[in-house]
């Protein structure tokens, strides 16, 4: 059975309307990282943090998957071995009807106990409340990995990785480890596509893989008819 691994970014949620990182105006250019996205930033001003993802999950429940979303789980569905890993918080993917995708960066629709970092809590609607607890009686935070967090499920990541028989990878800048040395873990020689309009580091990769220059809605319905048949 064919084994493909999709690999995505918040590029392939863009078309969307939910922000990228550091394209030109990207998240990290309105927020500081250190003020939202680390574990001292929690302990130093919690109510920011849940302020600031309590706006990013209003707005991924107001956003729509688009067509690159729904052309990777029609793959999923045509090639059963198919996995999805992405770095994305949002669940477009699981909206458009992907299955068991691996999120490296946490879940915006979940909470997670401040004791264990798997232990999560689905969270209904937008609105965290600071002060509400985890039934192992610790506070709940956001399910987010912050910057210099450890990135529980990246092992898995990396054995599905190995397995591979072909990688695709969506609207990733490749600038945030470990998640972009996954490239590092597929099998010596197999296709690799990138679709993405822009220039991501793909150093000692550039001259091995297919880059396709597109938006994720249009390059990846393309490269899905294109394997389908
Ligand atoms: N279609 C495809 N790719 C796109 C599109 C689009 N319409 N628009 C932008 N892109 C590409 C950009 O060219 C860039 O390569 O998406 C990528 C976005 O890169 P980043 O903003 O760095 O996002 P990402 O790679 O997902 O960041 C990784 O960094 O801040 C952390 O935890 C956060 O998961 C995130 C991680």
């Amino acid at each position: 059975m064919k084994r493909i691994v999709v690999f995505t970014g918040a590029g392939v949620s863009a078309e969307s309307g939910l922000g990228t990182f550091r394209d030109s105006d990207g998240l990290w250019e309105k927020y500081r990282i250190e003020d939202v996205c680390t574990h001292e930033a929690w302990l130093r001003n919690p109510q920011l943090c849940v302020d600031f993802y309590n706006a990013r999950r209003r707005d991924t429940l107001a956003a729509k998957p688009n067509a690159a979303h729904y052309a990777i789980a029609k793959l999923q569905q045509s090639v059963p071995g198919t996995r999805i890993i992405t770095q994305n918080i949002d669940d477009l993917h699981e909206r458009a009807g992907a299955t068991d995708v691996i999120h490296l960066h946490g879940e915006i629709t979940k909470l997670r106990s401040e004791n264990n970092e798997t232990a999560t809590v689905p969270l209904e609607g937008w609105e965290q409340h600071y002060g509400d607890r985890h039934p192992d009686g610790s506070l709940l935070r956001p399910y987010i990995v912050f910057f210099g967090e450890g990135v529980p499920y990246f092992s898995e990541a990396c054995e599905v990785a190995s397995q591979a028989d072909m990688m695709i990878v969506v609207g990733t800048s490749l600038n945030v480890y470990p998640a972009a040395s996954l490239l590092h873990y597929a099998p010596a020689g197999i296709p690799i596509y990138v679709v993405d309009p822009g220039e991501p580091e793909l150093g000692m990769w550039r001259d091995k893989v297919t880059h396709i220059k597109k938006p994720a809605s249009v390059g990846v319905p393309e490269l899905v008819e294109q394997l389908l048949g």
